[in-house]
């Protein structure tokens, strides 16, 4: 999603930066399942990404809902896909089932490729900084 060399950059601040925050906060609950499926730390921070997300998408559909993009509704539609994801997985957390791991792995993999979506916005000139 988020990448050092700004290869993936929207190119709207606002959504970059919280691309950037999502894509650190996803690799800290990476490290954090590696160590140990579930701890306080990844509880935690499974909360907070499900929070941070939900806003992201809220802002995003915000932004992109009067410029009428083409792929306006599947984009949204990946949105709902990617927060069901991220209930199962926090279901997974306050259960304490096991298999974190695979099913975060699967996320984050959907959450980089999302970034397809994210795009259409970067060709639209229609959005202010
Ligand atoms: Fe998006
Ligand atoms: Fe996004």
């Amino acid at each position: 999603m988020y990448s050092d060399d700004g290869v993936l950059n929207v190119g709207i601040s606002r959504i970059d930066n919280e691309h950037q925050a999502i894509s650190e906060l996803c690799k800290k609950i990476t490290t954090a399942i590696n160590h140990s499926e579930l701890t306080d730390e990844v509880k935690s921070s499974v909360l907070e990404l499900t929070t941070m997300v939900g806003k992201h998408f809220k802002e995003e559909e915000r932004l992109f809902e009067p410029l009428h993009l083409a792929m306006e509704k599947q984009h949204k539609e990946e949105h709902k896909v990617l927060i069901g994801k991220l209930a199962s997985i926090m279901e997974d957390v306050d259960q304490g089932r096991d298999g974190l791991k695979k099913k975060f792995n699967d996320f984050d993999d959907c959450l980089q490729r999302h970034i397809s979506y994210d795009f259409e916005m970067k060709h639209s000139s229609r959005i202010p900084e």
